[in-house]
């Protein structure tokens, strides 16, 4: 039993399944309340490394250098594109002050052995030419990827259900250990499961169920973000090819653009857990995309979409054994570049091995 179908969950279930593994995912099928739907699918281990993040760094290297070829079978056992995108990502500074501040994370992922191609703002606006004259300069991550999130959900839905994983909807309320089964109750459904084993991957809501260790539930936290999609009218070529990052008077807005036309622009980091959108969101974060690359204005508005992170107190996932459960958990922003890496080490886990060594600071036993 896997409680969750966001991109961890149905990852998971998907991969156990092709294990021989008997899956029911369970879910409440309310896909208004899905992170992995609002997310923009940047797949940026480089990109998104900061400082003291090492072993999440550590861990991002190992997601992406799996994701390819993990979404490459996915595509083959769905039948369905996700929408890959191999461009990179090019990291900009709009002023004197972000050029200082991108410097030094440039120098950071220099001292850590990570590529990083620095360019003036000449070369960035030869890479892309729609930003804005101003932009300072930037740095191309060549290694990123990007992935339609919502295609690639789809893709996990139908490789799944091919597969043979049953699907149970509602919400997973408490999980209790017994003789060698964990007894599963499941509201909405009404039903309770038995299941010789469980995995727990319902997000930043793992913490509100019944039977997951206290300091587990403790650790984790909703946190908001609002994100919106715009689109090239008909007929209007497309004004980006890579991701862009900016950072535009020391606040970072990121830019993603899909095959489709569709252009997704995030997000704001809210430590709330409300999924109201607002007006000063829509604001802030069309003002400093239209400030970094000001042809988003000719862009249609589609969307603002609003998702709740899994937080954790050391922005890490809590992935591993923990009172008779398996936990997946806790993803934070990384959840769609870590959830092939998180399907191996969990279907490791669920055939009684060891996940790779780069899981080892994530396990739940560091939590307390
Ligand atoms: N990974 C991007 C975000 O969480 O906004």
């Amino acid at each position: 039993m896997i409680a969750g179908g966001g991109v961890i969950g149905t990852a998971i279930a998907w991969r156990a399944a092709l294990v021989g593994l008997a899956v029911t995912l369970v879910d409440p099928d309310d896909d208004a309340d899905k992170a992995s739907l609002v997310a923009a699918g940047m797949l940026g281990p480089v990109s998104e490394s900061v400082f003291g993040e090492r072993d999440l760094l550590n861990l991002n290297l190992l997601a992406i250098s799996r994701f390819p070829g993990f979404n490459a079978e996915l595509e083959q056992a769905a039948g369905q594109q996700t929408g890959l995108r191999t461009e990179g990502t090019l990291a900009v500074a709009y002023d004197g002050g972000d050029m200082a501040a991108l410097n030094r994370l440039t120098a950071f992922r220099r001292s850590i052995g990570l590529q990083a191609r620095e360019l003036d703002g000449r070369r960035c606006r030869e890479l892309e030419p729609f930003l804005a004259p101003g932009t300072r300069g930037g740095v191309l991550a060549t290694g990123d990827l990007s992935v339609d999130n919502r295609r690639y959900l789809a893709a996990l839905r139908e490789a799944a259900r091919k597969a043979g994983v049953a699907t149970l909807t509602g919400a997973v309320t408490a999980v209790r250990q017994g003789a060698g089964h964990v007894r599963v109750t499941v509201s909405g459904a009404d039903a309770e499961l038995s299941a010789p084993q469980a995995v727990v991957a319902a997000g930043w809501a793992a913490g509100k169920i019944d039977g997951v260790p206290e300091t587990i539930r403790k650790a984790l936290r909703p946190v908001k973000g609002q994100i919106l999609r715009l689109r090239h009218p008909r007929g209007m070529p497309p004004i980006l090819t890579h991701t862009v990052r900016a950072t535009v008077g020391g606040r970072d807005v990121y830019l993603v653009p899909r095959a489709d036309g569709e252009v997704v622009v995030g997000a704001t980091q809210e430590e709330r857990g409300d999924t109201t959108a607002t007006a000063g969101a829509v604001h802030d974060l069309l003002r400093d995309a239209m400030t970094a690359l000001p042809a988003i204005s000719e862009l249609t508005f589609a969307e603002v979409s609003v998702g709740l992170r899994p937080g954790t107190q050391d922005n890490g996932p809590i992935v591993g054994l923990a009172a008779g459960l398996i936990i997946a958990a806790g993803h934070f922003r990384n959840g769609i570049l870590l959830s092939a890496a998180t399907a191996d080490a969990v279907t490791e886990l669920l055939s009684g091995r060891e996940p790779s060594a780069q899981w080892l600071p994530f396990a739940p036993g560091r939590l307390g």
